[in-house]
């Protein structure tokens, strides 16, 4: 017989509930036996969020034949200060001058995989990653994507300044950070742009810059010839990306901006 969805080692549980609390969809409950276990369609409506066996301070649940062992546990004198979170958050800037070279790709793989914690809808961790490398590859896709914004309306003077030699559409970054997704089924733009975010705050923490390449973003999806050059997936489309390189300058300030417009309700 085949090992249970949710196995509850006796030995190791101590009935405490956090696993059935912490359930997103309900599919745990105690059984007569007094020990948690996976109710009839648990496999069915599982989400695989894993926060059962993330949970677990005893180490007793086992989820589709995942181990509590085989996860890292959480260092707890890891933790970062209130005032140390704040100055990263709020001191990540939008880079627009980068050093020539690509980002080391070992770099931009650990970034990768902090991103690969951000939630998303019904933990669909939906998100495919394409990073672009080189000067080369980058100019010609900030080319094509000139190419397409010049089919549309607002972007004259871009165009204008991408005509006059500038880079203004991938702003002389050596790297593009490019999150995909099947095309068919839920709209998954909300989680990959978490990602992302994710993924320029744990660039930013180890000294990478990013900035949003929303002209490419614009252009991604209207561009045959810009989806050929990236090679998507067949029914893959782009569904945000990111500019990456090592940044040229640093900055000294905050910038300024607006207060918060709060309402209590
Ligand atoms: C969705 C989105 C698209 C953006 N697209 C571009 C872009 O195409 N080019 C660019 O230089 N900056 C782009 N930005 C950066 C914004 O201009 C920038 O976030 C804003 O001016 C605030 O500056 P900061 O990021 O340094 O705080 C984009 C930002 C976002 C969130």
């Amino acid at each position: 017989m085949s090992q249970p969805h949710i196995l509850v080692d006796p030995a190791r549980c101590d009935r405490d509930g956090l696993c059935i609390a912490e359930c997103p969809v309900a599919i745990i409950a105690f059984g007569p036996d007094g020990l948690p276990a996976g109710v009839t369609d648990a496999v069915e409506r599982c989400i695989g969020c894993g926060h059962c066996i993330a949970v677990c301070p005893k180490d007793a649940l086992t989820l589709a034949g995942q181990a509590p062992e085989s996860l890292p546990a959480l260092e707890k004198g890891l933790g970062v200060s209130p005032e140390a979170a704040e100055q990263l958050l709020r001191s990540r800037r939008s880079i627009r001058r980068y050093k020539k070279t690509p980002v080391d790709r070992a770099l931009l793989l650990q970034c990768i995989d902090t991103a690969r914690y951000a939630p998303s809808g019904m933990n669909a961790q939906p998100v495919h990653w394409l990073v672009v490398e080189g000067r080369e590859r980058m100019l010609e896709l900030a080319g094509l994507t000139a190419g397409a914004l010049r089919r549309l309306p607002y972007f004259l003077r871009f165009l204008e300044s991408w005509e006059r030699g500038e880079d203004v559409i991938l702003r002389g970054a050596p790297n593009l950070i490019v999150a995909h997704a099947e095309r068919a089924g839920f709209d998954h733009t909300v989680d990959a742009a978490i990602a992302l975010t994710y993924f320029e705050l744990a660039a930013h923490a180890r000294g990478v810059g990013t900035c949003w390449a929303g002209l490419f973003m614009r252009a991604a999806n209207d561009s045959p010839e810009l989806n050929q050059a990236l090679g998507l997936p067949e029914g893959h489309r782009v569904l945000c990306a990111l500019m990456a390189g090592m940044p040229k300058y640093g900055f000294q300030r905050l910038p300024p901006r607006k207060a918060a417009r709060v309402r209590w309700l």
